[in-house]
């Protein structure tokens, strides 16, 4: 097998500065991690809305450190190209400095990440600025927060009014003075992601921000027509593998139940295993 670059953080840096554009998806498991990959998506997020789209919870609340860090496991084992970033769960970095490091050096350490992703701005900063003084690289994440769905009244976009997007962007600075090496706009308006992207060093991944940003994140589940629920309607469906599934799944069903599969005569001297792609 070829040896393949790994995506590293100055690459990204360097992909702001030419004006090349950062493809980010989420990923949860080990397959889909394989294949991401082989697709040359550069970032692979292990977020916290697989408890949303994996567990079938409503928030991504109730997502625990331990639960990231196992699918995190997987994901890391299947990415040989794309970075690798964990989300860190609700209430595991914001009791206190010495237990978010501890968090955060599990994703790394048990996890195989290559960062983290922490949801909130200036308030953050801080946690952010002892997370990279221990060498645990920090993506930020600001406009609509899912941790704080409660607190934001829903999932809604963020930063309609102007003092709100004044405030955003003094956020976004923040993160970057703390040493941050991306940040994710969720849901705020483009023209306030683009003066974001303008003014910083950093890169900015956007989702539901608009076309501005240096890169785009989407939920690997929503852009390939996996999720059963509503979508969001910023989401773009690439594939429709849901329907591919249930159509496949029921050609199965009937086979089996016809006595069609297996076929009759499989041979003793056949392999037990094919080579996948
Ligand atoms: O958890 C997640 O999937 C995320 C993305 C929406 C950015 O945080």
């Amino acid at each position: 097998m070829h040896e393949v670059k790994r995506i590293r953080l100055p690459d990204l840096q360097a992909k702001k500065q030419r004006g090349e554009k950062i493809a980010m998806l989420t990923a949860y498991d080990y397959t889909m991690a394989r294949l991401l990959d082989r697709a040359r998506i550069d970032i692979l997020l292990v977020g916290d809305s697989l408890g949303m789209v994996v567990l079938g919870y409503e928030t991504t609340l109730p997502v625990t450190l331990d639960a990231i860090v196992h699918h995190t496991r997987a994901v890391s084992r299947g990415a040989h190209r794309a970075l690798v970033v964990a989300d860190m769960p609700f209430l595991t970095y914001q009791v206190s400095l010495p237990e978010t490091v501890r968090n955060a050096g599990r994703l790394l350490q048990e996890g195989g990440a290559a960062a983290v992703k922490i949801e909130g701005g200036g308030a953050m900063a801080e946690v952010a600025a002892k997370l990279v003084e221990v060498g645990i690289p920090v993506m930020g994440h600001l406009g609509l927060l899912p941790q704080s769905v409660h607190q934001l009244g829903g999932f809604r976009q963020q930063a309609t009014a102007e003092k709100d997007a004044g405030q955003l962007r003094a956020d976004a600075l923040a993160l970057q003075e703390a040493g941050a090496f991306a940040v994710v706009l969720e849901s705020i308006p483009a023209e306030v992601a683009r003066a974001v992207t303008a003014e910083l060093r950093i890169p900015t991944i956007g989702i539901g921000a608009g076309p501005y940003c240096d890169g785009q994140v989407l939920v690997s589940f929503d852009m390939l027509g996996l999720s059963q629920d509503s979508v969001p309607p910023f989401v773009r469906r690439y594939a429709d593998l849901g329907e591919e599934i249930v159509a496949a799944a029921t050609a199965y069903a009937d086979d089996v139940r016809a006595g069609h599969f297996p076929a009759p005569n499989r041979r003793a001297a056949e392999p037990l295993l094919v080579e996948a792609k």
